[in-house]
């Protein structure tokens, strides 16, 4: 028998309507999520960080603190969305990719990525790493 993720909020966080939480999802105090999210398992949404109307944030993905996360922007499966990051509206960022504190994402990411800067640049790739 498998085990079961509880899906925490904590009460200080805003979530508005029609936004899908999944198994083990954790909301930290003065994120705000507005309308017809949907935030799959595992996903991880750190203090004062936004996440904008149609947004899909993949399982297990990770957004730091004070990120704004923009409308209609689709993150992967294992995104790490860097501390004060901006995306704008209808980007997305492929699995695995990370996005650099500070960045501005203005352009598709693709898979298995590190961006940096504003507007955002690919620095590295996992084909660098191996
Ligand atoms: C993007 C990041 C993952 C890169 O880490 P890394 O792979 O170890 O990369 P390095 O530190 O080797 O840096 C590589 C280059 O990118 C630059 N760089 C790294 N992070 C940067 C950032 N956020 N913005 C702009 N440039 C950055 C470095 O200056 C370096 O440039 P150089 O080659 O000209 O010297 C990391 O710097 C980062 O921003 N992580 C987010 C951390 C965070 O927000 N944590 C939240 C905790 S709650």
């Amino acid at each position: 028998m498998g085990c079961k993720f509880p899906t925490l909020v904590h009460p200080r966080a805003w979530i508005g309507d029609r936004v899908s939480l999944g198994e083990g999802v954790v909301i930290c105090a003065n994120a705000c999520l507005t309308t017809d999210i949907t935030v799959f398992p595992h996903v991880h949404v750190n203090l004062c960080a936004t996440v904008g109307h149609d947004a899909k944030l993949g399982a297990y993905s990770t957004i730091s603190p004070g990120a704004n996360i923009s409308g209609k922007v689709t993150l992967g499966t294992g995104v790490e969305i860097g501390t004060g990051a901006a995306l704008i509206q209808g980007v997305s960022v492929g699995d695995g990719s990370v996005i650099g504190a500070g960045a501005a994402v203005i352009r598709p990411i693709p898979p298995h990525s590190t961006a940096v800067g504003v507007p955002a640049k690919i620095i590295k790739t996992s084909t660098d790493n191996s």
